[in-house]
């Protein structure tokens, strides 16, 4: 039997991570010491006191049973306290804070709530696949914001024509940003504000690595700017700040009526976050601030090492400022693709090729610093192997 994919599932390609992790077990099969600077999956351990909290409450029958869809009001209370120390942003933990099975989850599921068929959502491009693939499944058509080095990786709001703004119902931006490693001013966000206010379209923050920055830099929150919450919300997670990417622990915050139709859309949908993770997650949030500090020292001593080693080999790379990628112009003579093939060929290494992240990553590839030192020092050497002579 042979059915027939839905119109809607038939142009989703696989997630790109799950296409690279073919591309891995196929060289692991040929017997190569793969070396993967490909997903940004933190490698270091989640923190004793997060996995004790998290055993504790496994033991406990209570939590054997649903979780609540939006969340524990112990969890949704840490999440707002959390926003409220670190940002100085005072969130409503009953209206403004629902739970989320992992941020990529509420990405996805968030255009559901807002946008109908042939409605236009604003996307950047290079950006997290989950901002497109979210709109597709809803129907919805994705207009592509470029994202440009001579722009800052930001995306030009003025170029926007009116006809696309008026049909555009969300809007998706995301700082420190994935995968470009840029960081957006407030001024830049009290734009997007004003922008929103104008067109009347949802604002979604995807503010995953806002707690991974260096070199004194704290990345603020988009609730940060005035008049934010009036037309955005913001998606973040435990996942990148305590290497708990398997956990699933995230939350979405905010307007209070977009929060409110994600957690009824979602209520419908699954059923919340295993409440031992809930509590897991909640030590985490609670915790000490230096267990966050001394990772982002170590993602600074690697993302050194990495822009040092290309700089030397003939890139001009700038270090940046967040997150743990460094994004980089390919070889001339090289597309992406044919870059991250001929490291995998060549190297074992795995670099992720920019078009992953759409068509404005042409001509650049992303290395993730979630891989210790050593690993990371073989791999640059593995590189500098491989290529006869870097021209950019
Ligand atoms: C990435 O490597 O771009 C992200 O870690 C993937 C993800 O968060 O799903």
């Amino acid at each position: 039997m042979k059915f027939i994919e839905a119109r809607r599932i038939r142009n989703l390609p696989p997630y790109l991570f799950a296409r690279i992790e073919q591309a891995i077990a196929a060289k692991k099969a040929e017997g190569v010491d793969v070396i993967s600077l490909g997903i940004g999956d933190p490698d270091l351990p989640t923190p004793d006191r997060i996995i004790e909290e998290g055993a504790r409450e496994l033991h406990n029958p209570a939590n054997h049973q649903y979780p609540s869809t939006a969340g524990l009001a112990a969890y949704r209370q840490a999440v707002a306290d959390w926003y409220g120390r670190r940002f100085g942003v005072s969130l409503d933990p009953e209206k403004e804070v629902v739970s989320l099975i992992g941020s990529k989850e509420g990405i996805a599921h968030l255009p559901w709530c807002y946008v109908d068929p042939g409605d236009v959502v604003l996307v950047p491009d290079p950006g997290y696949p989950v901002y497109g693939a979210g709109t597709i499944l809803a129907g919805g058509e994705t207009y592509y914001l470029p994202l440009t080095a001579e722009n800052g990786f930001l995306p030009d709001l003025a170029e926007i024509p009116d006809t696309v703004a008026h049909k555009a119902k969300v809007i998706f931006i995301n700082y420190p940003n994935n995968p470009t490693g840029a960081t957006a001013s407030k001024e830049f966000f009290a734009q997007v504000v004003d922008f929103a206010r104008r067109h009347e379209i949802l604002v979604c923050h995807d503010a995953a690595y806002s707690e991974i920055a260096f070199d004194g830099y704290r990345p603020p929150s988009f609730l940060e700017t005035p008049g934010a919450k009036e037309v955005g919300i913001e998606f973040h997670s435990v996942s990148k700040t305590y290497n708990m990417t398997g956990w699933r622990a995230g939350w979405a915050v905010g307007n209070a009526d977009a929060v409110q139709a994600l957690g009824r859309l979602k209520s419908n949908l699954d059923s919340g976050v295993f409440q031992a993770v809930q509590y897991a997650a909640i030590a985490a949030l609670n915790g000490p601030r230096d267990e966050v500090q001394a990772l982002c020292e170590l993602y600074r001593e690697r993302r050194d090492l990495v822009v040092d080693t290309l700089n030397g080999l003939g890139w001009r790379l700038e270090k940046p400022r967040a997150t743990f990628y460094i994004w980089a112009p390919v070889p001339s003579g090289h597309t992406a693709v044919s870059f991250a093939e001929r490291v995998l060929e060549k190297a074992g290494v795995v670099v992720t090729p920019g078009t992953g992240y759409g068509a404005r990553g042409e001509g650049y590839f992303r290395i993730s610093l979630t891989l210790p030192a050593p690993r990371l020092v073989e791999a640059m050497q593995r590189i500098r192997d491989c290529l006869d002579r870097v021209t950019l």
